[in-house]
Order: structure tokens, then sequence, then C-alpha cells
């Protein structure tokens, strides 16, 4: 059976397709549509994963859609009973609901003379999560969390999937959320956009926590553990009409935090205004706070459950330093984050729940590579498109005869410090890019992280740059070892190694790392290894390949970006365009 996957009228809105159990597919809808986190039916994604599977929307058996209006219904009209909604509340509620009328209706609109005769099921937000990281996993046996916003009346939501069954034991409803105080206070930072919060997670070690004991007021651990409570004062979801919008496509929310927030911490911070010391503490101390209810709750789980196996998602496992945490400060050693753990993944985790629920076998896919990629031949056809431009900025274009030369030119570029576009095989599905659709530098100048941002990204610089590591070097150069192959962990890098790499260490001695594994990305893995072979680092620097723009899926988006800023080269498949040298 076909199953297609959604993540609909919700930011980072995406589409992913199962075939007979086995995940084929998936993107979001931002790559395709270029608008930061689009949120709206995903009409583009669906089309593609349809098309890349050499499939029609007839042949859709099931259209998974991960959010259920029924879900969470006794604890929506129990809150209400105890909280009679504001007028504004009940506007803001009914506009969501208009927007997510009929998937049929969707469907007729975006696919016109196309007939859906797919039986559509809803999947309750934090099941889809759950799903998202359980059935990759390929684990038989692992407690499983989800801990986001909110999503069907809900925050957070575990339980424990075992031989391919999964089960919801038990969630925290309605206003009480982890994922909304990191967004009200990434808010308070000034940082005013949807999906900010990692620049908070950037800036904490520059900060020391010395506002943790007010936030601990604010958000804590339950009584029991599992789970947390608001304070529900300091916030404004609750109790005011909250904007959540999408007209323009591009997701937006108003004011979370109330004024007595404002009393308990100070002033808020303006977008844009002077970063002061106060507002890294800050940063610090919601970054600890936020820790300190994580692995309680992921601590309270583990001691309910003999397992050492853990699978991650919702928004909130987007946070890599609190993942690098877990295995030493819990019992839970396996550990697997969810390649998308933020709504997007919902799209993949409604289609794997779905289909268990209709009894297809289904099987673990590991793999990011799930998005769109392209020929040499029809890379060519871009480039044949804008040679005027190409010729026009000074850069010069050759293809290598095979992998060997395309490798060799690469790392030699690296090495001597050039920044590199590396644009190969299909597009990673989740936030990162993970090495084929990268901006590579080398990890062993101290000025790389400049040059990155001053030819290129132009972006905060107190953000740290990723190292791309081989997987079996990692020991040698973290004081952690473990996979993270999708970029979800911070680990420390070794006091003595630090010095070596100065473009991939954080400020605290920490690296976001991704780790490679030579079955998952044998190209990459043939990049950095040719890189160690020169330079005895077993590592790139690897940033998304983008400049203020979701990261480009196409050949034409990599050469647009690569000639509107000052990359010295990128390589497109077997393709090289390089600035010619002064
Ligand atoms: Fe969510």
């Amino acid at each position: 059976m076909i199953v297609l996957g959604l993540n609909a009228f919700h930011a980072d809105s995406a589409a992913a397709l199962l075939v007979d159990g086995r995940l084929v597919a998936a993107a979001e809808e931002e790559r395709f549509r270029r608008v930061k986190h689009w949120a709206g039916f995903p009409s583009q994604a669906i089309d593609w994963c349809l098309r890349s599977a050499g499939v029609s929307l007839s042949d859709v058996g099931c259209v998974a859609v991960n959010t259920d209006p029924k879900a969470g219904r006794l604890a929506r009209a129990a809150y209400a009973i105890r909280h009679l909604p504001s007028p504004a509340m009940v506007i803001d509620r009914l506009r969501a609901r208009h927007k997510r009328m009929s998937v049929e209706q969707h469907f007729a609109t975006a696919f016109p003379g196309q007939r859906l005769t797919a039986r559509v099921v809803p999947v309750e937000h934090h099941l889809a999560h759950l799903a998202s990281a359980y059935y990759p996993s390929g684990f038989e046996r692992a407690v499983a969390l989800s801990v986001d916003g909110f999503g069907d009346f809900a925050s957070a939501a575990w339980g424990v999937g075992i031989k391919g069954r999964l089960a919801v034991d038990g969630k925290v409803a309605f206003p009480h959320s982890l994922g909304v105080f990191y967004q009200a206070l990434t808010q308070f930072l000034g940082f005013p956009h949807y999906g900010d919060e990692y620049k908070v997670m950037g800036l904490a070690p520059y900060g020391q926590p010395l506002y943790a004991e007010q936030l601990r007021r604010v958000v804590q651990p339950a009584a029991s553990g599992v789970g947390f409570t608001l304070d529900t004062r300091y916030f404004r979801h609750h109790r005011e009409r909250i904007a959540f919008d999408w007209e323009d496509g591009s997701p937006t929310f108003s004011r979370l935090y109330s004024d007595e927030l404002v009393e308990l911490l100070g002033p808020a911070r303006d977008p844009g205004a002077p970063m002061e010391q106060r507002h890294k503490d800050l940063a610090r101390s919601v970054q600890l706070v936020f820790e300190e209810c994580y692995l309680a709750l992921l601590g309270a789980l583990a001691a309910l459950h003999d397992t050492d196996a853990l699978v991650l998602s919702g928004g909130c496992a987007q946070n890599s330093v609190a993942n690098g945490l877990i295995a030493a400060r819990t019992p839970f050693k396996k550990i697997f984050v969810a390649p998308a753990g933020y709504d997007a993944g919902g799209a993949v985790g409604a289609a794997y729940a779905a289909a268990v629920k209709l009894g297809e076998a289904v099987q673990a896919e590991r793999s990011p590579y799930l998005g769109p990629e392209f020929s040499d031949d029809e890379i060519a056809v871009d480039l044949d498109a804008h040679r005027a431009d190409i010729l026009g900025a000074g850069c010069e274009v050759h293809r290598h005869e095979n992998v060997a030369a395309l490798i060799e030119d690469a790392s030699q570029r690296i090495v001597s410090g050039q920044v590199v576009g590396w644009f190969q095989g299909r597009m990673e599905w989740g936030p990162r890019a993970l090495g084929n659709r990268s901006i590579v530098g080398d990890p062993r100048r101290a000025d790389m992280k400049d040059i990155i941002n001053s030819k290129i990204k132009r972006r905060e610089s107190f953000r740290p740059f990723a190292p791309s590591i081989l997987r079996e070097h990692v020991s040698e150069w973290f004081t952690q070892d473990g996979d993270v192959p999708y970029m979800s962990m911070v680990f420390p890098i070794r006091p003595e190694k630090r010095a070596q790499i100065p473009a991939v260490t954080h400020v605290d001695g920490t690296g976001r790392l991704q780790t490679i594994e030579r079955s998952m990305n044998p190209l990459y893995a043939d990049l950095i290894e040719a890189c160690r072979l020169k330079t005895g680092v077993p590592m790139v620097l690897n940033t998304s390949f983008n400049e203020n723009e979701p990261v480009v899926c196409r050949p034409v988006e990599a050469l647009q970006c690569m000639l509107r800023t000052e990359m010295d080269a990128v390589f497109l498949g077997g393709w090289c365009v390089s600035r010619v040298q002064q």
C-alpha cells in the first residue's frame, strides 16, 4: 500500500511517502516554495514525493495527517469548563479550524483533474511525533518521548514501543509546555521569529545561569517527575489571543509571555538591540532550567521502564545541547533522535502510524537522504542556462572525469582554506545539511568562522559552526562516543584537541557534531577521509547550503547562492563551478 503522510496547515509543512512499509521519500514544503518554515498545504512536496516514486495520486491508499481534531477532546472540554476562554481565543480557534477544513478539498484544489480515492487517517499530533522516532530507529524496544510547544491540546507525550507496537502512556496537557517556556523566553531575548530557539541555545554558553532561581518559578518538573508545570502567571497563551498565522506562508506568533515575566526578569530585549551580558546570562539560565526539566522527565521515564533505549521527537528534541547530556545523566544509552524532531517530522510519523494501524509491516529507515536528487545531465541544463551569469561573475565550469578526481579537487580546495559548496545526491530530510546540501570548510582555521560569515552567511557571530566527523574517529576528538548522524547532539571536544579545530569549537569547548558512517553517505565519507589524509584531522566544518533562505534544493538555487555570495567553488554532482583565482 502507498501511504502519504502530511504535516499540513502548520509551520514546516511537509510530505512523506511509505511504499509497502518502506519510507522512500520525505521533504519539506519550504524547500520548494523558498519560504522558511512554510506553513499550509504542502502541495509541492506531495507532488515531488509522488513523482519520485513513479506513482500518482490515485495510487495512494491512505493519506495520514498528523493532527486529530477529536484528540484531547476530554482535556479540552475539562479545561474550557474550568477556564472560560476569552472571545479572542475563540476567534483564533475558529480561524484555525477553517484552515484545517477538508483535506480532500485541498487536494482537489492543488491537483485538479486528479482523483484522491485514499482513505484519510487523522493521527494524533504526538503519536505522529513518537512514531517518527520509533519506527525509523529500528529499535525493537524503546521508551519514546515527544516534547514540543503544542499539538492537539498536548505539549508532551511518552510511551513505549515494543516489537512494532507503540503505546502512549501519558501526556502533558495545555497550558503547560516546555516548548512554550523556551519559545516565550526566546521572544523575551529579542528573537521574534518562529524557530529562533536555536539562537538562545547558541548564546547560552557565553553567560552564567544567574537567573536560574527566577526561572525555576516559571517552569518546574512535575512532582512525580513525569511531566512539568508552568506558572501561568508568566504567560499569555492560556488567557489571551495568541495570533498564530501564515497568511504569506511564513508563520508568525504574537507574544507569549506576560508583563509579570518582565517584573520577574527585568526588561525584555528589543530585536536588534545590543546583546548585553544580562541577555547571555538569561540565555544560559533558560537552557539550564530547560535541561533540568527535560532530564528529570527522562529520568522518571527510565525508572518506569526496563530498557536503555530511547527515541526522541518533538520540537524540543532539536535541543542538541540537552540531548548531548542524556547518556551521561540518565540510564538511557542507546538514543535515537528523529532526523526531523519538529513538526515536519509528523509527516513521516503519521505515515508510519497509519500504516501500522492498517496492518502494514513497516521497515526502519535511518537514512536522512530522502529528498530530491539531480543527475549530472540535469545539472548541465541549469549550468548552460546560467552560463552568462557564471562567466560574468568571473567563474569557470569544468566536469570531473571520475569520483577520485572530484574528491581530490574538493579536498584540496578545503584544506587550502576555500569555502566550498557541496551539492550531491538526495537532499536531507530534517533541518540540517548533512553533507548533501552543505557548505564545507577547514575546521583547523581560526578565521574560518569569520570567513564563512563574511563571505556567505552574515549571521550572528555568537552562533557556532558544526563539524562532520568520520564515525570511527569520534572518541579521539570528543570526550563522549556515540552515533550522531543528524547533528542532534553536542559533545565536549577533548581539551587537548580544541586548539586544532577552532572553527568548530564553541566558546564552552563543545561541538555539535555529525558522525559520518560510510554506509550512509560514501561520497561525503570519501571527502572527509581525503581531508584527513592531507591534514590528520578527520573532519570538515559543515554548515547548511543557503544564505538567509531555506536550504537549497535544486541545482539552480545552489548556483545562484554561490554566484551572489563569495563562495570559492561549488561541486554539483560531477560539475565544479569555481572562481578564477586572481
Ligand atoms: Fe509538534
